[in-house]
């Protein structure tokens, strides 16, 4: 008598759809809306700014409205990106906004030691 029998549980279809955008980035972008605590999109960055010794600038102690406006130099073609500037055209001020409180408030995206 094995009693563990498995919970029978139906294989749910996920379905991904139609609706994932042209990038993958955006796809990055756009999914996290299932956490409660980062704002859409923000936990995206840590993919790239949380990594410690990495190439990319780490986003930790930076000031919100610093965030804000590089990010909006980005968007509008100010400061030349390589990827920054697509990412930054996918949010509206109010979600670069709410992004750039949660890292200045010390978000997983900063990836403290
Ligand atoms: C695909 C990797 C990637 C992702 C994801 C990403 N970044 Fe970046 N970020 C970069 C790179 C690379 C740079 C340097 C500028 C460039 O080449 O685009 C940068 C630069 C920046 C800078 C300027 C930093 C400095 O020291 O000058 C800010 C601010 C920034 N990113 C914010 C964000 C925010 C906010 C998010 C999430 C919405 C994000 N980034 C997501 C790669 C990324």
């Amino acid at each position: 008598m094995s009693g563990a029998a498995a919970p029978g549980r139906t294989a749910r279809p996920r379905r991904l759809g139609a609706a994932i955008p042209v990038a993958a980035l955006g796809a990055l972008l756009w999914a996290p809306a299932a956490h409660a605590a980062p704002p859409p999109g923000a936990s995206s960055c840590s993919g790239c700014h949380g990594v410690a010794g990495g190439a990319v600038p780490a986003l930790a102690g930076r000031p919100a409205g610093e965030i804000v406006a590089d990010m909006q130099a980005f968007r509008t073609g100010a400061r030349p990106a390589t990827v920054m500037d697509r990412i930054a055209k996918g949010f509206t001020d109010e979600e670069t906004r709410a992004i750039a409180d949660w890292i200045a408030a010390g978000s997983r995206a900063n990836a403290q030691p």
